[in-house]
């Protein structure tokens, strides 16, 4: 467990609950132990990701992490800021692919900002290059030129970086759908030109999955204007970062979106797609469904037990079905004593799906 910043300590202190809760049910027991990274190990031991982060991360089975950040650590450069121990694990760990499903539950239809019928049974899944592209390439900085500063970041992506994320989503497509769609800006930029062609030129080797390609720009319209048309998004790490905030907001809220990142070997961390949002940070507000949702993903993916991810999958749908909400995910004026909308803290939204798992038949 690496809870983070923010509202990070409550979520995975909810999820780690519903998570030991689903696997005793299974006969696993959880064995748990807790790291710092983010703007917690800063202020701790004055580095976002001590190095017994990373070697307790890779004596696991798998990770759930909460987020990182907050505006006390802004100030700092750019190397010793919380989100250098998020990208510090991702690369120090190889997650190179992040498996980011944007699903819609259908009690929370009305929550979404777009029109419940362009949404209803919405099931996307981005999935996001992670330890590549623009935000680790180099040279990147703020450099001195002709008595300016001048900011450089470096895009860049190899022939075997593309290949290796393009066939996890050619694999995935394949047991979903069937359709792939790959995101880039081929128009304009060279990396993404190579990656259209990197990518097409696999795509005879999946023969049942259907291959088109979209610029990035069009494809965050699409994503607003006709979302179902989607089944696999695959794109780099930059695009995939924006297009699944957007893809999060058609589902009701950042506060739903859960995420796999997985290396090359299987291994995998688990965290919610949305931030450490400090302005509600330890006010029992936060929704913790995403990171419960990640914790399912840590079954179906890392554990091999996916019994135990649909109990936890289906104790989010029962307790949605029941009308709880986490302020995020209320419709507009929900909530007054007779809509059958409750709204509830993290807490109390931990426990309606503790009970929600240990009556299962209530969620069919
Ligand atoms: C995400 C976040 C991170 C990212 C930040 C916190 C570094 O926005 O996981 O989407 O940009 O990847
Ligand atoms: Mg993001």
């Amino acid at each position: 467990m690496l809870p983070g910043d923010g509202i990070g300590p409550e979520v995975v202190s909810v999820a780690v609950q519903v998570l030991g809760a689903a696997l005793s049910q299974e006969g696993v027991h959880l064995h748990r132990q807790e790291g710092l990274v983010g703007g917690c190990a800063i202020d701790a031991v004055g580095m976002p990701l001590p190095p017994e982060t990373l070697d307790l991360c890779r004596s696991a089975d798998a990770v759930l992490l909460g987020a990182v950040g907050g505006p006390q650590w802004e100030a700092l450069p750019m190397g010793r800021r919380p989100e250098k121990g998020l990208l510090g694990l991702r690369s120090g760990l190889g997650l190179f692919a992040n498996l980011r499903p944007a699903l819609l539950f259908t009690p929370l239809a009305a929550a979404s900002s777009l029109k419940p019928e362009l949404v209803a049974e919405l099931d996307i899944l981005i999935v996001r290059e992670l330890t590549g592209g623009i935000y680790f390439g180099e040279p990147r900085g703020v450099f001195r030129e002709n008595n300016e500063r001048v900011g450089v970041n470096t895009y860049r992506y190899s022939e075997h970086e593309i290949e290796r994320i393009a066939k996890v989503a050619f694999d995935l497509a394949g047991k979903r759908q069937g359709r792939l769609c790959s995101v880039d800006k081929a128009n304009v930029l060279e990396v993404t030109d190579l990656w259209r062609q990197v990518v097409s030129a696999l795509a005879a080797q999946y023969p049942e999955v259907a291959l088109s390609h979209l610029y990035v720009d069009n494809a965050a319209m699409q994503l607003v204007r006709a979302p179902k048309q989607f089944d696999v998004i695959v794109t780099g790490n930059m695009f995939g970062d924006i297009l699944s905030d957007v893809a999060a907001m058609l589902t009701g809220s950042l506060g739903m979106l859960p995420s796999a990142s997985l290396a090359a070997n299987g291994f995998g961390l688990y965290e919610p797609v949305h931030g450490s949002a400090p302005d509600i940070a330890g006010q029992d507000k936060a929704n913790p469904l995403a990171t419960v949702l990640s914790a399912a993903m840590l079954c179906r993916y890392s554990l091999n037990l996916p019994a135990a991810a649909a109990a936890i999958e289906g104790a989010v749908d029962a307790v949605l079905r029941k009308g709880l909400r986490t302020a995020d995910i209320a419709a507009q004026g929900e909530g007054t004593p007779r809509d059958g909308i409750a709204l509830v803290g993290t807490k109390a939204m931990g426990e309606a799906l503790l009970t929600a798992l240990e009556t299962p038949a209530e969620a069919a």
